[in-house]
């Protein structure tokens, strides 16, 4: 069975974007084998550090290595994605071994989701598909797909996800599903 790794963009506990990545979970039903990357132990990237490979950093890559295909999901900060999410990508962007080109991401699979104001997250998933292009990813779709929350969510930290919203996520799921496979 083909493995999925998320990548969750907010640390926050009663995040939009947790909620989203659920949906998108009992999206992809048991088709998949499904895991989360932890990154939070990933330093900022310190090219004085590279060698030898800080464990976090060697962990992390080994979870991707092992994963068929990445899905992220992630809030949109300042018109882009967190800062965090950078680190992590630049460190993954980095060779696995010194002197050698490979890296635990060129070629890797991926599809994005986000969730947040009335933007849908859209300069969020276009930088990112600016990045994951950058550091040689197989991006499926230039720019994944994104929602706008509930009025109420803002106030509530509970998200309503309509049938047309929650169509949309099975849609994502099913030809990722299919991309994966191919
Ligand atoms: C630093 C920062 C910058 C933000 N910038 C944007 C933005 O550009 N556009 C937007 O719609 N929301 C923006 N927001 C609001 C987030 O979309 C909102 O807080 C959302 O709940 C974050 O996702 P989460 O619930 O998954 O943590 C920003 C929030 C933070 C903390």
């Amino acid at each position: 069975m083909k493995k999925v790794l998320f990548v969750q963009g907010s640390l926050r506990k009663l995040s939009f974007n947790r909620q989203l990545q659920k949906e998108i979970v009992a999206a992809l039903g048991d088709a998949v084998e499904i895991d989360e990357l932890a990154y939070d132990d990933v330093a900022p990237i310190n090219q004085d550090d590279e060698w030898p490979t800080p464990a976090s950093v060697a962990r992390v890559r080994a979870d991707v290595q092992a994963a068929d295909a990445i899905w992220i999901v992630s809030p949109q900060y300042n018109g882009s994605f967190p800062g965090h999410v950078k680190n992590l990508f630049d460190w993954l962007s980095r060779p696995v071994e010194q002197g050698k080109s490979a890296t635990a991401v060129k070629g890797k699979k991926v599809t994005v989701s986000g969730i947040g104001g009335r933007t849908q997250t859209a300069e969020m998933r276009a930088a990112l598909s600016t990045l994951l292009r950058f550091i040689g990813m197989d991006t499926m779709d230039e720019e994944g797909s994104g929602y706008a929350v509930n009025a109420s969510a803002w106030a509530s930290n509970v998200v309503e996800f309509s049938d047309e919203q929650q169509a949309s996520i099975k849609r994502q799921a099913e030809s990722f599903i299919a991309f994966i496979e191919a």
